[in-house]
């Protein structure tokens, strides 16, 4: 027997074979529907200005033989503040350790690892559904996970109460993860008030929030709004965890740019944390690459640029909006007796449609419109020359 003989192929990944299977197909109608990150009107991937003018304001910068804590720590603390909230006790008193990560999926691994060390009988709760990448995740850090009640498949809407009921019925001190805004896959977001009785709740339960935000400012257009979940749950005093991405909102995802962070008591802990969460990245990768970071924080401590980012962050959303109000009204033209509207009510880079996986298979063989077999359909890749299309081609495959 060979050394390798028994390593069989991983299973495909759910949302990277998508893009596998629409770049061999030869059709020139082909649409990808699977791509989570941003895309114009034309289709085309787009650079940010304000990142841009950020680039041209650091080159030159001597950052290639630079690991220097102090630019990490800065862009830790303005990461931060951006979810936290400027002024937020926490900030101010230095009550959080973070570490800047590759990207979002790197923070949710890198607080997995500190789970796993910290509470190694500990499981993670997930919401079903989830990005699939969560069970994966957290599963390779050998921390089991459990999923709780969160989409209705009915209403295309919250399942609140069912949700609800399971953070009352898990065991006291668990970890859930929470996606604070622009949910993926669904699009379903809790309000303002639903999030003041989760958190009530987790304070009674003393469940520990881990938020994985990776999609600030894609759900409203307003990147203070969507970290309203964050903000009520810091303002109940909860010690939270959190794992940022610059992926989407700045157009930064093949710099991998992302932060983890921990609220903790007191700065004393904090420094605990920090300097354990560093231990875990210096034995994986050793460090962060810092072009990336460096570029956020050129953004966010120039106040030209970071007006220039939020209004580039306003367009971007308004796009994704319009999409949806024409792929809605273009269905419902076609087809007035089903309702519509969840692809209104949704928020954020997805419109979870509810097409079964037959339909989803027929879509791609009939119209080589590819997306997840979960139904995702992602928004970034809908443009005024295609949604007519694309909204045809629901329509017969949901017509009975
Ligand atoms: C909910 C969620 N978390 C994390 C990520 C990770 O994103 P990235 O690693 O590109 O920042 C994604 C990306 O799709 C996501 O949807």
């Amino acid at each position: 027997m060979g050394w390798w003989d028994h390593v069989l192929p991983a299973p495909k990944d759910p949302i990277t074979s998508v893009t596998e299977a629409f770049l061999s197909d030869p059709s020139p109608l082909k649409l990808n529907l699977g791509v989570g990150a941003y895309r114009d009107d034309k289709g085309e991937p787009v650079t940010l200005e304000c990142v841009r003018r950020a680039a041209e304001k650091i080159s030159g910068c001597q950052f290639l033989e630079s690991t220097k804590a102090a630019a990490k720590s800065k862009f830790v603390e303005d990461s931060v503040k951006l979810a936290y909230g400027n002024d937020f006790n926490v900030v101010r008193e230095g009550r959080f350790a973070g570490v800047p990560a590759l990207s979002g999926t790197g923070a949710c691994r890198l607080f997995a690892q500190f789970q796993r060390r910290f509470y190694p009988d500990s499981r993670m709760f997930i919401p079903m559904p989830s990005w699939s990448n969560h069970h994966d995740i957290w599963r390779d850090s050998q921390v089991c996970t459990s999923t709780y009640h969160y989409y209705d498949p009915d209403t295309k809407g919250l399942q609140f109460q069912a949700l609800m009921n399971d953070i009352k019925n898990a065991p006291d001190c668990s970890f859930f993860l929470l996606h604070p805004c622009a949910h993926n896959p669904t699009g379903v977001d809790p309000n303002y008030e639903q999030w003041k009785e989760v958190s009530h709740i987790f304070k009674i339960k003393n469940h520990f929030p881990f938020f994985d935000m990776a999609y600030q400012g894609i759900a409203s257009g307003d990147l203070e709004r969507d970290a309203i979940a964050i903000r009520v749950f810091l303002e109940d005093g909860h010690l939270l965890g959190c794992a940022q991405s610059f992926s989407k909102n700045m157009g930064l995802y093949g710099h991998r740019v992302g932060c983890v962070s921990i609220v903790s008591r007191d700065e004393k802990q904090a420094t605990a944390i920090k300097s354990q969460l560093q231990q875990i990245v210096r034995a994986m990768y050793s460090s962060s690459p810092v072009h990336g970071p460096l570029l956020v924080s050129t953004i966010l401590n120039d106040a030209d640029l970071k007006a220039l980012w939020e209004e580039e962050v306003k367009v971007m959303v308004d796009r994704l909006i319009r999409m949806r109000i024409t792929l809605r009204r273009t269905l419902e033209e076609l087809n007035s007796f089903a309702s519509w509207e969840h692809i209104t009510k949704q928020v954020g880079m997805f419109y979870f449609s509810g097409l079964s996986p037959k339909e989803v298979d027929r879509l791609q063989r009939d119209f080589h419109i590819y997306m997840t077999n979960d139904g995702r359909i992602s928004m970034a890749g809908v443009t005024s020359s295609n949604v007519d299309y694309l909204a045809n081609a629901i329509h017969e495959v949901t017509k009975v």
